[in-house]
């Protein structure tokens, strides 16, 4: 039996998700500015602008090379992906898309999907102590199946945070260091950040202490990538949150060639925004990641199928994904490069 199609399971999720309107193609312009809601902010257009860039990335076709059958696998964090797609961190998952999933039963669900399609799925993190603490729990239950982000939170509030991620043994810790953005933090308890090289530093070396690696998620320019890498990081995110915390802003995939190519040897570079499908994700190989994450979408895949309509999409991506690499000669993620797209 086949699996759903992203365009069956948006159609399934259609009128159970709040402000998302789970549209057949996931492209920022029917939830716009909706926050609370999976909009951006202020305009709303920079969620916008992350899918239109990479729609303008066009892949060049070469088709005279020996037959293969792609190899989509990737090693990350000491682990193989079977594809070099995570699910993003996604925090309250009720607040902004209704009452279906609970964070808890959104988290298990998600990290189990990803685990058993041979990837890993990021938990978020928010005001309520609970969400961090379940996200923490899920991923213990999974061997450590998993990686947690948590917020620019007050030097405090970030250890205690950082000892129940460490103890769950994630396959990393990540900390989203745009979020001192998000409008439904400004003004809140516990108070959330910018936050300097220095105390970055710190977390990095309590990670490395606990033999796991750190990443710095929001980073948008040259500099601050040099910042992440004074401060320790493993690997960098490349990402303005979907829009979420800053308008006005580029689109990753515009920045990402220039942050590849300035931090790309020393850090593992990763990115988001707007990817939607295979061709995307060969796009931002092309343009310098290891891997992506992808957060909207698979909300919907999980509320039009459940973990099911999780483990289709990315079955369906990476199809996609592989496709576009034989139509492209690229026989495995390492063989994709900078000239096998213009934009
Ligand atoms: C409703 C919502 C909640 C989010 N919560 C978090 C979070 O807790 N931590 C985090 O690092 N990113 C969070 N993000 C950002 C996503 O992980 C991702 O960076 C962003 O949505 C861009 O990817 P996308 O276009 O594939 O959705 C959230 C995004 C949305 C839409």
């Amino acid at each position: 039996m086949g699996g759903m199609s992203y365009v069956e399971l948006a159609e399934a999720a259609h009128g159970q998700m709040g402000a998302c309107k789970a549209c057949p193609i996931c492209d920022g312009r029917a939830c716009k500015n909706h926050i609370p809601g999976p909009g951006a902010k202020g305009t709303g257009m920079v969620a916008i602008r992350n899918y239109e860039a990479w729609q303008s990335v066009m892949v060049h076709m070469d088709t005279i090379h020996e037959p293969f059958v792609p190899d989509t696998s990737v090693t990350l964090f000491d682990r193989q992906l079977s594809l070099p797609v995570m699910v993003g961190p996604l925090g309250d998952v009720n607040l902004h898309y209704g009452p279906k999933y609970t964070m808890d039963s959104y988290n298990d669900v998600m990290l189990r999907a990803a685990a058993g399609a041979g990837t890993l799925g990021w938990t978020g993190d928010g005001l309520a102590a609970s969400l961090h603490e379940g996200a923490c729990r899920a991923i213990s239950g999974l061997d450590g199946c998993g990686i947690c982000t948590i917020k620019p939170w007050s030097r405090d509030v970030v250890r205690d945070k950082l000892k129940l991620a460490l103890a769950a043994r994630p396959a990393a810790v990540a900390m989203d260091i745009d979020g001192a953005g998000l409008p439904f933090l400004k003004g809140q308890q516990p108070p959330a950040g910018t936050k300097g090289v220095s105390q970055l530093r710190e977390i990095a070396k309590a990670c490395h202490a606990a033999d796991t690696p750190f990443v710095l998620k929001g980073i948008m320019t040259e500099r601050g990538a040099e910042k992440a890498l004074k401060a320790g990081a493993d690997g960098i995110v490349v990402s303005n949150h979907g829009g979420r915390v800053q308008d006005g802003v580029e689109a990753t995939a515009t920045v990402l060639p220039e942050i590849a190519r300035a931090v790309g040897e020393e850090l593992i570079v990763l990115v988001d925004g707007g990817i939607r499908t295979g061709i995307d994700v060969f796009r931002a190989l092309a343009l310098g990641a290891s891997a992506v994450l992808m957060c909207r979408p698979f909300v919907v895949a999980m509320y039009g199928g459940g973990e099911r309509g999780v483990r289709d999409y990315l079955a369906q991506l990476r199809g996609e994904l592989s496709n576009t690499m034989e139509m492209c000669g690229a026989e495995t993620v390492a063989d994709i490069t900078d000239g096998m797209v213009s934009w």
